[in-house]
């Protein structure tokens, strides 16, 4: 017995077999212990623990050797069965991770390797009335497990559901159903497959088929067997009559075929010679000009299909239940289309990961993620890097996204040879054609992916000939086929789907002649640490250039790990996984839990429904224009909140329906009189874009976009220097009184390979003062960093009042120094301040090159608050344009206003203390505050996996001067 064949149906338990199993894991114990499944043992067991490797395989082995060292969990379970006659019992194994093999009472029943697809199989021959025996054998690793090597956690065990169901000896076998959706009109075309029922000659069962409002019924076909050719004759007794025939009869099926002339009368036995013929066993409906409303993400329109198996007495002995969406997924010239209209692919790619179980993933948590995404306007996912759950394609399809399926397939340690092993090809097709079979009626589902990073070779082409033929309705993806040449690899991948690439090259590749695919990133905007720069960048270049059509951000969420439930996330190394890499893996744009990190905001923006055309001076005339950014819906669906940010705070808040304006087109609001009153003196008119209506991802009043129209911004003017000169900054509420400062913990991407060390190299880790002096009020202070290069800082500082100081900065910087990190001045105070009150951009983190989305007001926040919690410590909490700072509390209060605005950074750490912390966990409860205030702060960029923050956002500056004013009061 075997693995079943994969189809699209979706059974209903009869016995579910989740919960508790006995367990043992060889070769580390002999004894039976309870577990729960699904479970992954290695979430579990000391003894073999996860393990953390992006490229490299966990052995050191080469396909297909499978090591000797083979940690293997049995899962034992008993249950009680009635068979009954007539029906099969079939087992559901929602997805093993390694190798597993079956066994029911003793007896082998199949075995499975991928990882993430169910297996199922018929064990009516094995079962018993009574008790019985199901034994799960999973071996870790086999010599499947090359292809397996995603950049994720090593686990295994059982992920997904167990479960029993039964089927009558005839059954429906599989439904596979083409909606499609042409102007304005839907055709269907339905295959149900039977089993059973394909060896007979004749069949008077039927497929009786309930979809919008009507019913209808087909006749399954029957088997045909081809004529043979008559035997010759061999009785001359009598006159054999003339059989008709006409002259050339064996010629007619070749001309046929060539499309040669054929004379009239012999075009019936022509016809006649090869009639189109449905398979055995198979019934198939088509229906058209049918007048339903389409699917599309931003529309999910659903509509159910009941497929029921009729015997010849009548009787329905199996049904079908499926939900289908009709639309189109068509390639034009350079660009993907749904229902013909180019769609703006606003993706993440996402992993399936829950801190707590690895890789075991609940309906609930997925309709978590979801809903998230949605609400932050991500319309796309790419199932990175093999199916999901089937659970997660419905949600898909009922809240509206477009997904990338993609196949389990990476073989990223040996990019060269697998694709190229025959031994590994049917591996390939299988994987593929399984995902294909199981997924395929999904709406949702635009394009398929033959998976991740394992090189190319002919297996890709034999698996992408195989979806070609099988489902012509969707295109191919696969970004090994273009990964060196992105003209090139046409046989498996229909889009120009690269990793990570710069806006040159997308800039290029957009005006180069030979284009002639869409071009949506499979992977980009790099999210590790502090990260995420450029993507305002990479959409400039989506939403204005030819053939380019967005892509999926790298990646959803951080995968790290927390058994246990401390909130001590693990990452690469954490659980003695040796070799590992480390951080590689705390790459979302939220947090393990969810909280979504300040580049997810930046996202929202720029995928908002929604963009404000119009400038400050339109806005203060009375009108404010829009643009809709949807492809499909009107803006029906939204309320605008406008308000007027000032540096005292937000004012005059007025909701407005959106206006009306078809997908792509401008609308122009009024503003209101009581909020054009208010725009004399503002910061900016923000526009906060809300659902007018409950969905299941949202209630309804819930922001999905804030805008800005910002004014002109009247700088704070600084008192001329008329008070007393002092060279130093002293007061008691100051630990540490300004200091240059020419460092940040650095990100994950300052430490970047391809930057080639440039800011270690400069030493400003350390500034040590070699040369101080004081002269009146002006003090320079010479600096020697850390290998000996000069800076100078000198300091005009006039005391204006009682703790009331002026200071005006003059930094030099050594020539040498091509590109810095920040300059500017770092302060520490006393304990006990817990407020911040800014006016400048917020509320959340941004950075020079991540900060499109962000807005501007006057914002505030506890101080705590501010940070950002990287998993690996790295510089956070960064605010820009920031022209006034208060910090408050029992301690008193300090106040800084900067005639130009700066970037700053408020933190209960020192960037010392950052940059020793492995974990953001083992960063002790602080009350202190540390004050960042930069003239220039460099942007964060993508430079681990991708382009470096663009020459703007750099520091090459020699030079820098500025003036602010710092109060300190110790009163609250
Ligand atoms: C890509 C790969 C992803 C992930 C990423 C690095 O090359 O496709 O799976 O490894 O790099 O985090």
């Amino acid at each position: 017995m075997k693995r079943l064949p994969m189809g699209a149906l979706r059974r209903t338990p009869d016995i579910v077999l989740d919960g508790t199993w006995e367990f043992r894991l060889l070769p580390y114990e002999q004894e039976w212990k309870s577990v729960e499944v699904p479970e992954l043992w290695t979430m579990r067991e000391k003894a073999d623990p996860p393990h953390y490797l992006n490229v490299a395989m966990p052995f050191d082995e080469v396909p297909p050797a499978v090591p000797e060292h083979n940690p293997t969990g049995v899962y034992r379970r008993t249950v009680e069965l009635t068979p009954q006659p007539g029906r099969r019992t079939i087992l559901h194994v929602g997805a093993a991770e390694g190798h597993l093999s079956v066994t029911v009472n003793g007896h082998p029943v199949g075995t499975s390797t991928d990882s993430h697809l169910a297996a199922e199989f018929d064990i009516t021959d094995a079962v018993i009335a009574g008790s019985n025996t199901i034994e799960l054998q999973i071996a870790k690793w086999s010599a499947v497990t090359y292809l397996e090597d995603q950049d994720h956690w090593w686990q295994a065990g059982l992920s997904r559901s167990v479960f029993l169901y039964t089927v009558p000896e005839v059954h429906l076998r599989d439904v596979a159903v083409v909606a499609d959706y042409e102007a304005g009109r839907g055709s269907l075309k339905v295959t149900v497959a039977t089993a059973g029922l394909d060896h007979l000659h004749e069949v008077a069962w039927s497929a009786r088929i309930e979809v919008l409002g009507r019913t209808e019924t087909r006749g399954i076909s029957p088997r045909v067997v081809e004529p043979a050719f008559a035997p010759p004759l061999t009785d001359r007794s009598k006159r054999p009559k003339p059989l008709g025939l006409p002259d050339g009869l064996m010629d007619l099926l070749s001309l046929r075929a060539a499309g040669a002339p054929i004379a009239e009368e012999l075009r019936p036995a022509a016809d006649g010679m090869m009639p189109p013929r449905e398979k055995a066993g198979t019934a198939v409906l088509t229906l058209d000009a049918l007048e339903v409303a389409p699917w599309t993400a931003e529309t999910p329109h659903l509509e159910e299909l009941l497929v029921e198996l009729v015997s010849p007495a009548g009787e329905t002995v199996d049904t079908a239940r499926l939900r289908i969406g009709f639309r189109r997924v068509r390639i034009e010239g350079r660009d993907l289309l749904v229902n013909g209209e180019r769609v703006l692919i606003q993706g993440v790619n996402r992993h399936d990961v829950d801190p707590r179980t690895g890789r075991v993933i609940s309906r609930e948590l997925m309709l978590a993620e979801l809903s998230l995404l949605k609400r932050f306007n991500v319309n796309a996912i790419r199932t990175s890097h093999y199916p999901n759950d089937p659970v997660f394609l419905d949600l898909c399809d009922e809240i509206g996204f477009y997904v990338v399926d993609e196949a389990d397939i990476e073989g990223h340690a040996f990019t060269t040879t697998l694709a190229h092993d025959p031994r590994y090809l049917p591996e390939f097709v299988e994987r593929v054609s399984r995902m294909v079979l199981r997924d395929r009626n999904h709406p949702s589902l635009i394009i398929w992916s033959l998976g991740n990073e394992t090189g190319y070779g002919p297996s890709h082409d034999t698996a992408a000939a195989w979806v070609r033929a099988v489902d012509p309705t969707r295109p191919l993806h696969y970004e090994g086929a273009i990964a060196r040449d992105w003209h090139a690899g046409h046989a498996a991948s229909d889009l120009v789907c690269p990793m990570y690439p710069s806006f040159e090259a997308l800039t290029a590749f957009s005006a180069d002649p030979r284009a002639d695919r869409p071009v949506i990133l499979c992977e980009y905007a790099y999210s590790q640490g502090n990260s995420t720069g450029g993507l305002a960048e990479y959409w400039r270049l989506f939403e204005n250039l030819p053939g380019l059509q967005g892509g999926f951000i790298w990646e959803f969420k951080d995968h790290a790990l927390d058994p246990d439930g401390d909130g001590r996330y693990r990452y690469g190394g954490d659980f003695g996984d040796e070799p590992n890499d480390g951080v590689t893996l705390l790459n979302g744009v939220v947090f393990p839990d969810l909280t979504p990190k300040p580049a997810l905001y930046e996202a929202r923006g720029l995928f908002s429904p929604i963009r404000i055309t119009s400038g400050a001076e339109e806005a203060q005339a009375g009108t404010l224009r829009l643009r809709n950014r949807q492809t499909f819906a009107d803006l029906g669906a939204y309320d605008l909140r406008l308000q007027v940010e000032t540096e005292d705070g937000p004012v005059g808040a007025v909701t407005l329906p959106a206006p009306p304006a078809a997908p792509g087109a401008e609308a122009i609001i009024d503003v209101p009189d009581s909020i054009r009153a208010l725009l004399g003196t503002a910061l900016a008119l923000t526009v906060s874009v809300r659902t007018r209506r409950d969905a299941v991802w949202a209630p309804a009043g819930t922001e999905v976009s804030a805008h800005q129209v910002t004014f002109p911004r009247r700088l704070p003017r600084l008192p001329r220097d008329t008070g007393t000169a002092h060279a130093e900054v002293r007061h008691p509420l100051l630990r540490r009184g300004p200091q240059l400062c020419l460092w940040r913990a650095l990100t994950d991407n300052d430490q970047s390979f391809a930057l080639d060390n440039r800011f270690v190299r400069s030493g400003f880790f350390q500034l040590t003062p070699i040369d101080v002096r004081a002269d009146a009020g002006t003090a320079t202070i010479r600096y020697r960093a850390a290998f000996g290069d000069e800076v100078v800082h000198t300091r005009t500082v006039t005391v204006l009042d009682q703790g009331d100081y002026l200071l005006a900065e003059h930094v030099t910087l050594p020539d040498a120094v091509g590109d810095g990190l920040r300059v500017g001045m770092e302060f520490e105070l006393v304990d006990g301040f817990e407020q911040a009150r800014w006016v400048g951009l917020g509320p959340w983190e941004n950075y020079p090159d991540r900060r499109a989305s962000a807005l501007l007001g006057a914002w505030e926040s506890p101080i705590g608050d501010l940070a950002v919690p990287y998993l690996k410590p790295q510089e956070n909490g960064g605010r820009g344009e920031v022209t006034e700072l208060r910090l408050s509390g029992p301690a008193g209060t300090v106040r800084t206003v900067h005639a130009t605005p700066l970037h700053m950074t408020v933190s209960r750490y020192a960037i010392s203390e950052l940059e020793a912390a492995a974990h953001w966990w083992e960063l002790r409860p602080s009350r202190k505050t540390v004050v960042h205030l930069d003239i220039a702060h460099r942007g964060v960029g993508t430079g681990l996996l991708g382009p470096d923050t663009l020459p703007a956002y750099r520091l090459p500056r020699r030079e820098y001067a500025w003036q602010w004013r710092l109060t300190l009061s110790e009163e609250d």
